[in-house]
């Protein structure tokens, strides 16, 4: 969830922390903070806010250093404030440290140094990790020594950087479930949590794995596991461009990925599709090639915006490939006990690939038996390397808060596997055929289906004056449904509901009156004239209906007040279509009310406590 970046060179340390600290800033942005060593001196500034103020506190007041440490943060333990900010710092002022994750037992922790006499600052779990790693080292004097001893007592999960002014040219980091890299420049190093503040300086880069430290030094990179036991690192070159992670001209990321959504699935799609043969080549799926035959059950599991995609999936899994299939939210599977029969193909579905109740489900269900495959768009994310096989969805980083590439390509990547296993089970080559070619026409579809902006831009002004507002869908829809609702109350922070068309009668009527926005979906398929009964029922209780509709559908400006069209498809792959008015809606809402769509409040890009 939070950001963090250190730097050993030959430059202003915080010039780079705090560019570093821009690109993180989606990962967390409610304080953020930075420490240099200078002339022997750790020099801290923090400021509460987005990272645009820590910068206007180091104009005012700068640091200088050519080593440091820096960190956004998405509060878990005590409420975002100066107080709170990271880097924090053990008692004698030397040690310095930033921390993504949760030190779970910070209480018993903080009880034993508090009876040792040391005073606490701030509300947070990390304050107790520096405070225990300078207790030791104030007993031993080994600053290494003393990093691996308290990361030996610590439970949770943290991606650290440390620096103390007794180690002048030395970095120190660590890592257990939260990702954390090491780039390697001409004339140092550059960490951080993910790839996006390394890119600028260099793309030799190497991934920490869980309980490992790294210490940085003008002598090399030196690697152990917590308990000292020397590791080899492999450099890898990153797969990304200083391009991929900046703004390209465009208002805000999120305008940005909604925009890109044509050319990022291609891009998905680009050598998966056989469009000749009628054909889905998934390579990422060969390792259990022999096996897919086989799945006598699939289990899709993940959060938000990547659990509507999987309830789309389910769909699909049925429909097209004859395999039940269930849907579960991966912060509630494990308390369920799943029973996870033989022969049970279990598929996470995460954009981040870090999201930790869905790296908690995932190892459950390992533990249990599944073949676990990962729907994961971070290359070499933790998701990822626990899967025993995946699909990437490779559209690039994704960087608003608001998933919106991500969620279209998970809904192709799984409308592929479900055609790739139906052909393998009970779709005709022509009926594999026709879902091959009419994904092949998808960018385009979703081109035109953008086009739909100004339209909506034109609704806006009227619409945003409501606070509750509900989607309404059938079938496959119905998670596309819940998926506007869920882009409407990130970005602009209007109540919405999303539900079963036919659910609306037991229950939510109620909720509707004079004006209330209704989106409904509403595309020609085998649900559309039940879909219309339910428009008249809105339309009886005054509410105001907001269709999205298949181009050439005459009757619909009937009964709705507006009709939003998007290009026809087949049923299986409407939710491709239909998604994108959806996430306009949120989008210009949310602008008209003055919102940050990129920095929603509250919220963060991955969640990785649990
Ligand atoms: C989407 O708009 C949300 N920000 C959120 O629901 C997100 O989809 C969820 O936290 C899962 O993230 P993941 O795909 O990175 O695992
Ligand atoms: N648990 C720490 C805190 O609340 C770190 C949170 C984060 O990952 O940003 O300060």
């Amino acid at each position: 969830m939070c950001g963090i970046v250190g730097y050993l060179g030959a430059t202003n340390a915080s010039d780079v922390l705090l560019t570093g600290l821009k690109r993180l800033e989606y990962r967390g942005y409610d304080s953020a903070g930075l420490a240099t060593i200078h002339d022997g001196q750790l020099h801290v500034r923090r400021a509460v806010g987005p990272v645009d103020q820590l910068q206007e506190s180091l104009t005012k007041s700068p640091v200088r250093g050519e080593i440091g440490i820096g960190h956004t943060r998405w509060a878990t333990h005590g409420q975002p404030s100066e107080q709170n900010a990271h880097p924090h710092m053990d008692a004698s002022g030397r040690i310095a440290l930033v921390h993504n994750g949760v030190i779970e037992n910070h209480s018993s922790i903080r009880n034993f140094l508090a009876d040792e006499g040391i005073q606490f600052h701030s509300q947070t779990d990390t304050e107790c990790l520096v405070q225990l790693i300078g207790f030791f080292y104030g007993r031993s004097g080994d600053l290494r020594e003393s990093l691996e001893l308290a990361l030996q007592e610590v439970r949770g999960t943290f991606g650290i950087a440390l620096v103390c002014s007794d180690h002048p040219e030395t970095l120190f980091s660590a890592r257990r479930g939260s990702p954390l890299l090491v780039g390697i420049t001409a004339e140092g190093y550059v960490i951080a949590s993910d790839p996006h503040a390394v890119v600028a300086h260099t793309s030799d880069v190497t991934y920490l794995e869980d309980d490992e430290v790294a210490v940085l030094s003008p002598a090399g990179l030196e690697a152990t596991t917590i308990h000292s036991v020397a590791v080899e690192k492999r450099i890898e070159v990153l797969d990304l461009s200083l391009a991929d992670v900046g703004l390209s001209g465009h208002a805000n990321y999120m305008e940005k990925e909604i925009r890109e959504q044509p050319e990022s699935l291609r891009e998905m799609m680009r050598g998966r599709l056989d469009v000749t043969n009628g054909r889905i080549v998934l390579g990422g799926l060969t390792e259990i090639e022999r096996d897919l035959a086989h799945f006598q059950r699939v289990l899709l599991f993940g959060c938000g915006t990547a659990w509507h995609a999987a309830l789309i999936g389910g769909y699909l899994f049925e429909t097209l490939a004859g395999i039940p299939t269930t849907v579960q939210y991966a912060s509630e599977l494990r308390y369920r006990n799943p029973l996870i029969e033989e022969n049970t193909l279990a598929v996470a579905m995460s954009q981040s690939g870090e999201t930790a109740d869905t790296l908690a489900a995932l190892r459950e269900v390992k533990l249990k038996g599944a073949t676990c495959l990962g729907i994961v768009n971070t290359v070499g994310s933790s998701i990822a390397l626990e899967t025993d096989a995946g699909v990437y969805l490779h559209v690039g980083p994704e960087i608003g808060v608001a998933s919106t590439k991500a969620f279209t390509a998970q809904v192709a990547v799984l409308t592929m596997m479900a055609c790739d296993l139906g052909r393998r089970r009970r779709l005709s080559p022509e009926q594999t055929a026709n879902v091959v070619h009419e994904l092949a026409t998808m960018p385009e579809k979703i081109a035109e289906a953008l086009e739909t902006e100004k339209q909506i831009q034109s609704l806006v002004a009227d619409l945003s004056q409501h606070d509750n507002w509900l989607y309404l869908g059938r079938g496959v829809n119905f998670p596309v449904a819940l998926e506007g609702a869920l882009k409407l109350k990130e970005i602009s922070y209007i109540h919405a509901e999303g539900l079963p068309a036919a659910e609306m009668k037991h229950g939510p009527i109620a909720l509707i009156d004079k004006g209330m926005p209704v989106v409904v979906i509403a595309v020609q398929d085998h649900t559309y004239e039940k879909v219309l009964s339910n428009i008249e029922e809105v339309r009886s209780r005054k509410g105001r209906v907001i269709a999205i509709a298949t181009q050439g559908d005459t009757q619909i400006g009937e009964v709705a007040d507006e009709v939003i069209f998007v290009p026809p498809t087949i049923p299986a792959l409407s939710p491709l279509v239909t998604t994108i008015p959806l996430q306009w809606l949120a989008y210009h809402t949310a602008l008209h009310r003055g919102c940050n769509v990129d920095k929603p409040r509250n919220l963060a890009k991955s969640v990785t406590v649990e």
